[in-house]
């Protein structure tokens, strides 16, 4: 389909519509090899080969982001007050839609998926498609295997909220024991409020993997990065056995 050239560089979010006739008005820009000044030239983009500052320009309709959240940075596109976790995506991956798909509480880290895919977001966050958000949970107190269960098998909460049920793994024992639990729905502050019910606290809460894509170990806290494509689609496959 044939679309305008300034609108389709300026889709992208790095350039403004402003921005993106400038850069063509500067010569920046080549269609198939010709360097094009008219902002109103329209090409198809998937047919035509389009070279921006030098640079292959290839037009993607929406962006995936893995972000490491930190603490102290809330999980909303923007905050009066407080940073957000769009505060932390650099300029060369900024969009103008973007959002969390997700969110996690001020003082828990990990994984945060940033996109501007609403009807992707929308799929993974909810329930019915039963795709697992990993945490790991650094308790107050020392547990039980009944403590355990109780959030395994559905706890209500205290104020009479039923949680669908959990998969739940010791990872260390101990008198501050390390829990993974896997959920797949998204109520506020679920994890701490489910070991709330069930008699412990949570004192550090850390998202390390959605769906079947782990927290890149490598991405430093604060840091960002691009998903690849194959990356994305691991984030909707269920994994071993779904609830
Ligand atoms: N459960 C919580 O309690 N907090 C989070 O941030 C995510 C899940």
């Amino acid at each position: 389909m044939l679309q305008r050239l300034d609108k389709l560089i300026s889709s992208q979010g790095t350039y403004t519509r402003k921005q993106a006739q400038q850069l063509i008005k500067d010569g920046s820009v080549k269609v198939d090899g010709v360097t094009v000044r008219d902002r109103g030239f329209h090409i198809d983009p998937d047919k035509n080969e389009v070279m921006l500052e030098g640079k292959a320009f290839t037009v993607e309709k929406f962006v995936y982001l893995m972000l490491n959240k930190p603490k102290g940075v809330v999980s909303a596109t923007n905050d009066a007050s407080q940073k957000t976790v769009i505060d932390l995506v650099p300029d060369e991956l900024k969009r103008r839609n973007l959002f969390p798909a997700g969110r996690l509480d001020m003082t828990t880290t990990g994984f945060v998926l940033i996109t501007d895919d609403g009807d992707f977001a929308h799929r993974i966050l909810s329930p019915k498609n039963h795709i697992e958000k990993t945490y790991e949970a650094r308790l107050a107190e020392s547990t039980t295997p009944e403590q355990m269960n109780a959030v395994a098998e559905g706890i209500v909460l205290g104020d009479g909220t039923e949680c669908l049920p959990a998969k739940l793994r010791l990872l260390e024992d101990g008198d501050n024991p390390l829990v993974e639990i896997k959920i797949c729905e998204g109520k506020y502050h679920q994890i701490k409020r489910m070991f709330a019910a069930a008699g412990n606290g949570v004192i550090e809460l850390r998202r390390t993997r959605m769906g079947n894509l782990y927290l890149d170990e490598n991405l430093p806290e604060g840091h960002c990065r691009r998903l690849t494509q194959d990356e994305v689609l691991l984030i909707e496959q269920c994994s071993d056995e779904c609830f």
